[in-house]
Formats: structure tokens, C-alpha cells, sequence
């Protein structure tokens, strides 16, 4: 069974769209992404070789050799010249901007991520590289909240709080601000009191969330 956090990916892909998984591991989203028509097929990689064999034991456990190809290798490097969409997940923002540093990334129209951490860089990172968010979403599993942001290519302007807490995001869920609110305060505590330039800097941002959460 797919997670929910992964559905939730899946839920993200269109038809029309030419896939690459990249950190594919199990390549369970490509099979579920396959077998329920979503896409007729899908590139699926990933750097590690033990990784990959596991995605292709599922591949062959599924029967869907001629419709999943998959391949060993770095982020983009190994991308088809056809592949206009990427999905990252389960990765962090600093490995994910380290993949997407190449120039095979002016082929990607679409770019679905599900970042680890530091939402705020990836956001920044894609809209300088000319990229505007079309959708974000949060989805809950097994006790944690995960961030979906979809990217597509064209320029848009963000202030510093949209590029913070997502533009759609920051008008949507006031459970997931709650969350956020309650580990800032844990941070907070945790700072010391010497720190006064940071105390204020977390205080700011406790004081912005608390009105989110209203
Ligand atoms: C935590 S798993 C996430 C698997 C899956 N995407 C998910 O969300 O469940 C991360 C995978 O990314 C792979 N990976 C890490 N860096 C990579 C890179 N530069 N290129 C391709 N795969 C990479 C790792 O080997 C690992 O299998």
C-alpha cells in the first residue's frame, strides 16, 4: 500500500506530463503512477545501486519492465532529452538544489517536490532560476507533515514571507501553522539567552505565525 504521502504525489501528476522519479528507491510511486494510467510510463532513477535493484525487483514483482525504465545515476545528469516533469521526494533542500544545479534543468517545465527541510530555499532557488509555484499542499503521515510544491517555468515576484511559509500555504492550513508555532517555541526555549539577535529573529517569526494560526 502507498503511503499517503506518496498518493499524495501521485495526485499531483498529469497525463500529459513526461516523468522522471528522481531518488526513485523503491520506485513505489512510478509502479502506482503506471498501474493506475496515470502515465503510460516513466523514467524512475537513482544514484544508489542497491537502491535501484530494490525498484527493479518491485518493477519485475509488477510486471512493468516495458513500461518503467530504470536507470543508475545523478539527479538530472541522467535525464532523457523528452522529460519536461521531475518529482524529488524524501530528499533534502540541499541535495535537491545540488541535483537541480545543472543544465539539463532548462528541458524541466514542471518540477513537483517534496522537500525534507528549508522550504524557504528550495522556493527561492527555483524562483530565481525562473520558476513560479502553481500549487502547494501539506499532507499528514505517521506523525508528520510533509510540504508538496509544484513549480513551473515563468516569473513571478515573492514577497519574503510568501517565499517563507508558501504562497498558497500561507492562507490554507492553520493545523500545520499550529505545528510550526509549537516548534518554534521549543526552539525558542532552547536558545541561549546571551543569543539576543536570534531570540528576536525567532521571536518575530513566533509573533507571524501566532496570526496565522487565528
Ligand atoms: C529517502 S529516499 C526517498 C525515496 C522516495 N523518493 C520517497 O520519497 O519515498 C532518497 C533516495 O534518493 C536517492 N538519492 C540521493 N541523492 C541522489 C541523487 N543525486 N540522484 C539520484 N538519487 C539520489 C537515495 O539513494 C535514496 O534512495
Amino acid at each position: 500500500m502507498l503511503s499517503n504521502r506518496l498518493k499524495s504525489i501521485a495526485g499531483l501528476v498529469q497525463n500529459k506530463d513526461k516523468v522522471m522519479d528522481i531518488g526513485c528507491d523503491h520506485a513505489l510511486l512510478g509502479i502506482c503512477l503506471v498501474k493506475n494510467n496515470i502515465l503510460n510510463n516513466i523514467v524512475v532513477s537513482d544514484i544508489n545501486q542497491k537502491a535501484l535493484d530494490n525498484a527493479i525487483k518491485n518493477i519485475k514483482k509488477y510486471k512493468l519492465q516495458d513500461k518503467i525504465d530504470a536507470r543508475l545515476g545523478n539527479g538530472i545528469s541522467v535525464i532523457d532529452k523528452n522529460i519536461n516533469t521531475i518529482i524529488i521526494s524524501g530528499l533534502g533542500t540541499n541535495t535537491i538544489i545540488k541535483i537541480l544545479s545543472h543544465p539539463n534543468l532548462k528541458q524541466i517545465k514542471k518540477l513537483i517536490i517534496q522537500s525534507n527541510n528549508d522550504h524557504y530555499l528550495l522556493r527561492k532557488y527555483l524562483v530565481l532560476k525562473e520558476y513560479y509555484i502553481t500549487h502547494e499542499s501539506i499532507v499528514y503521515d505517521k506523525g508528520h507533515y510533509y510540504i508538496n510544491i509544484v513549480f513551473e517555468k515563468g516569473k513571478r515576484k515573492y514577497t519574503f514571507k510568501e517565499l517563507m511559509y508558501g504562497p498558497f500555504l500561507i492562507y490554507a492550513n492553520k493545523d500545520y501553522f499550529e505545528f510550526l508555532l509549537k516548534k518554534k517555541r521549543a526552539l525558542l526555549e532552547n536558545i541561549p539567552k546571551y543569543k539576543i539577535t536570534t531570540i528576536i529573529k525567532h521571536k518575530k517569526e513566533e509573533i507571524f505565525l501566532k496570526r496565522l494560526t487565528k
